[in-house]
């Protein structure tokens, strides 16, 4: 096994407007585009060769990642001009994965575990395929595994809206976590040049064949489905990654930031190269800041997200908010989302002085790319 293929053609519907400007599978996850994040765990568990399965703004992975230079492993690229489902966009790659067994991942989840363990696994129980699995308490939202825990064989995999839950009571359940190893035979499980779904046309057929099998995950895993789930993802690898480290590092703040010594870091935070902030800010918890920021006086930063090349003026509040790439927020302003719902400033937002930006109990509140806010919306 030395091989991948990263499935990153989705629209993100569910993130914009951040998905307007970005594909999904480049938001960032403290600090790194989440495939990048796969892309080095499977580096690690010896893969050397990688597809990234793209559709939907293709040319700005392409632009990103090239043919891998930067991270030492070599990127392919299958293109599908309409998204050919995810059955559909791995046969597209069959040339470069037929000749072993490969890892399949969904680009959207959040990982932190040995993967080479998961091959081990899967070499041992001999089927087409296995997938990795995780409990959680509300599987509605996810492909859900009906599992023989003895054997770890998967009885029936049922995608989201196939399963209903037993006297509709909803119990934790595992789910699919979109990790796959599969064996070059699951190609002929697949009609090329179709519209395919791995999970509704492919699993359930392999499944009761008794060819597929289930890896309990361990390690955290979150997928990035809505804008709460990739605030939550980011603060989960963020404590995982410092949890691995020295027990002394509260942190993870590069070493080129700027930060006066009259402004408080409450942890886990997460701090990118050439960050300036200026004094009595109270930054954290829960709070990842991008590269080359600039913040302010008398800023109080939690629970939120700071790309790239963000301004953040004097006297500002965010509490509860995802602020993308170059946006820039004047004085004495105040964004606060509610609950799980967030305030969401999309690439390019100017908010002027002075304004209040509060999310309501039902809804996040969003702000389109290149906007200028010039008055509150509550
Ligand atoms: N190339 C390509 N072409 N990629 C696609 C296509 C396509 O037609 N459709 C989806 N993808 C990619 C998305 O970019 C994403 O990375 C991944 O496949 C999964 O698609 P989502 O649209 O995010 O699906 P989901 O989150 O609703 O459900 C899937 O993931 C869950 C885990 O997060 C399913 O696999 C569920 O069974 C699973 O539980
Ligand atoms: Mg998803």
């Amino acid at each position: 096994m030395t091989k991948a293929i990263i499935l990153s053609g989705g629209w993100g519907t569910r993130l914009r407007p951040l998905t307007c400007t970005k594909p999904k599978t480049l938001i960032p996850i403290v600090n790194k585009p989440v495939i990048e994040r796969q892309i080095l765990l499977l580096k690690s568990a010896g893969v050397k060769e990688i597809v990234l399965a793209v559709s939907v703004m293709d040319d700005v992975i392409k632009n990103y990642f090239r043919e891998g230079e930067k991270l030492g492993i070599k990127i392919h690229y299958t293109g599908e001009k309409h998204p050919k489902g995810t059955a559909g966009a791995m046969k597209l790659a069959e040339d470069y994965l037929k000749d072993d067994n490969f890892f399949m991942l969904n680009g959207d989840v959040i990982l932190n575990y040995d993967m080479g363990e998961m091959l081990k696994f899967h070499e041992k129980k001999k089927g087409i395929g296995t997938i990795a699995g995780k409990t959680v308490d509300d599987p509605s939202r996810y492909g859900v595994l009906i599992v023989n825990n003895e054997t770890h064989q998967l009885l029936k995999f049922l995608e989201k809206d196939e399963y209903s839950p037993p006297n509709g009571k909803i119990v934790p359940m595992p789910i699919n976590a979109g990790v796959y190893i599969l064996e070059s035979e699951i190609f002929s499980f697949v009609e090329p040049n179709k519209k395919v779904s791995i999970e509704r046309q492919v699993f359930p057929r392999v499944a009761n064949e008794k060819k597929l099998f289930y890896y309990p995950l361990t390690g955290i895993w979150n997928d990035v489905g809505k804008p709460y789930d990739l605030l939550q993802g980011n603060i989960l690898l963020m404590n995982d990654l410092i949890n691995k480290l020295d027990g002394k590092v509260k942190n993870l703040i590069d070493y080129s930031a700027n930060i006066h010594p009259r402004t408080e870091i409450y942890p886990p935070c997460t701090i990118g190269e050439n960050v300036v902030i200026h004094s009595d800010c109270k930054i954290g918890p829960n709070v990842v800041i991008g590269d080359n920021v600039l913040i302010e006086n008398n800023t109080e930063l939690s629970n939120c997200l700071i790309y790239n090349e963000v301004y953040i003026s004097n006297n500002v509040k965010i509490e509860k908010a995802i602020i993308a790439d170059n946006c820039n927020i004047r004085e004495n302003v105040i964004l606060e989302g509610n609950n799980e719902n967030l305030v969401i400033l999309a690439s390019y937002v100017e908010v002027l002085n002075n304004l209040e930006l509060i999310a309501s109990k039902t809804i996040s509140l969003t702000v389109c790319h290149h906007e200028v806010v010039n008055e509150s919306m509550k």
